[in-house]
């Protein structure tokens, strides 16, 4: 099975540009894009003071806009779910239209994508850049106040920070990230969407995080940096369960994030199979934000193992559906794709969505002049 490749960005412009001319008969003076992401590990702890492990995948939002000389903005979308809003930010009315190859609900971070894009499309149609970490905290808002998710900052840093052929290491204590090199053209990494639909706004990502704060109340610590794995085992009872799981969960992911970026900084790369195999079991006992299509897929990629090119896979993102990442020997990722396409269609009788991405950059605007150099033609 050929792994999907991505739209260029030349492509979705042009397709954004031409309904935006369609819509409301005007020419763009402005176009952005912004990525969704992946995450190789550290989930669920990007509020908990943790370290998490993404990169920004070549999916993106694309938005264009034009001036319309009204104090009213219309933006219009060939998707069901435009989701745009105004931050309040002192802009001219515009029209603007949004594309996006982002898989929606897969847990890919479609709505940071958007976010961010919306974001940085504001910063040309006004002049006022919003810098460092002012744009993705500003995006976080918007998820919080409008989305009505109390999400970290992991998606947004991504979508913001992303660089190509880098992850991006993000301390969610001090809000201060790194890039790690991620081009060994030798290693792959497929995502496939289960096409479960993944929603967070639902209240099981709230109540998870509100468990969270509840077990740290408990275990009396200012901080998650500050609790180790002992601290959560002399309080088991204390905390009792569920929460003395969900405390669990943090503290190991914690820890087990710390090693991975170790492990691709010195190039031990087969030491990310058992983190990423003990991130997975842990989302699905401690935390329980997995469900059986995630575990159907990861079980698949666990069967093909080290002998058919897996290095190692779990679930991503927020979880309660969407998508997995696998880890493997690029030479492999053809059969391995097919492989769980065709083993996870027998099982769960789901047709899923399966492609790989190298990292990418993160949220930009695009000149015309640059969108014909990316052009294919
Ligand atoms: C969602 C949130 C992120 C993060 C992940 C889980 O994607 O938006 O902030 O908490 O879930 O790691």
């Amino acid at each position: 099975m050929a792994l999907l490749p991505p739209v260029p960005l030349s492509t979705l412009a042009d397709e954004a540009t031409a309904a935006l001319q369609a819509a409301f008969g005007c020419t763009p003076v402005a176009t952005a894009m912004a990525p969704g992401r992946v995450n190789l590990i550290g989930e669920h702890i990007d509020y908990c003071d943790g370290f998490v492990l993404p990169f920004a995948i070549d999916r993106y939002v694309v938005m264009t806009a034009c001036l319309n000389g009204l104090e009213a903005i219309r933006v219009g979308s060939g998707s069901d779910k435009p989701g745009f809003q105004d931050r309040g930010v002192a802009v001219p009315g515009f029209d603007a239209w949004v594309v996006s190859s982002v898989p929606m609900g897969a847990g890919l971070s479609s709505s940071a994508a958007l976010e961010c894009c919306t974001a940085t499309l504001l910063e040309a149609l006004t002049g006022a850049a919003l810098p460092g970490r002012e744009k993705p905290l500003l995006c976080q808002q918007a998820e919080h106040a409008f989305a009505g998710v109390p999400c970290g900052i992991m998606d947004q840093y991504a979508s913001t920070f992303g660089e190509k052929d880098r992850l991006v290491f993000i301390d969610c204590k001090t809000n201060e990230h790194s890039l790690v090199p991620f081009s060994d053209p030798e290693l792959t990494l497929i995502v496939a969407n289960t096409k479960v639909h993944h929603e967070l706004s639902d209240g099981g990502y709230a109540s998870r995080r509100q468990a969270t704060e509840t077990g740290l109340a408990i275990l009396g610590k200012p901080s998650w940096r500050e609790v180790t794995a002992a601290d959560v085992e002399a309080q088991w009872n204390a905390l009792g369960d569920p929460i003395n799981r969900r405390c669990r969960h943090v503290v190991t992911e914690i820890s087990r994030t710390l090693a991975a970026a170790t492990a691709l900084r010195e190039n031990t790369i087969d030491e990310l199979g058992p983190l990423m195999a003990a991130s997975h079991e842990s989302l699905r006992d401690d935390f329980e934000v997995s469900c059986k299509e995630l575990d159907t897929m990861v079980e698949i990629a666990t069967e093909i193992g080290g002998a058919g090119g897996v290095i190692g896979a779990r679930m991503t993102g927020g979880g309660f559906g969407g998508s997995t990442v696998t880890l493997c020997r690029s030479a492999h990722a053809p059969t391995i794709a097919a492989t769980l396409h065709d083993r996870y269609h027998q099982r769960t009788g789901i047709v899923p969505e399966i492609f790989s991405s190298r990292p990418a950059a993160g949220a930009r605007q695009l000149t015309p002049l640059a969108t014909q150099a990316d052009s294919p033609s």
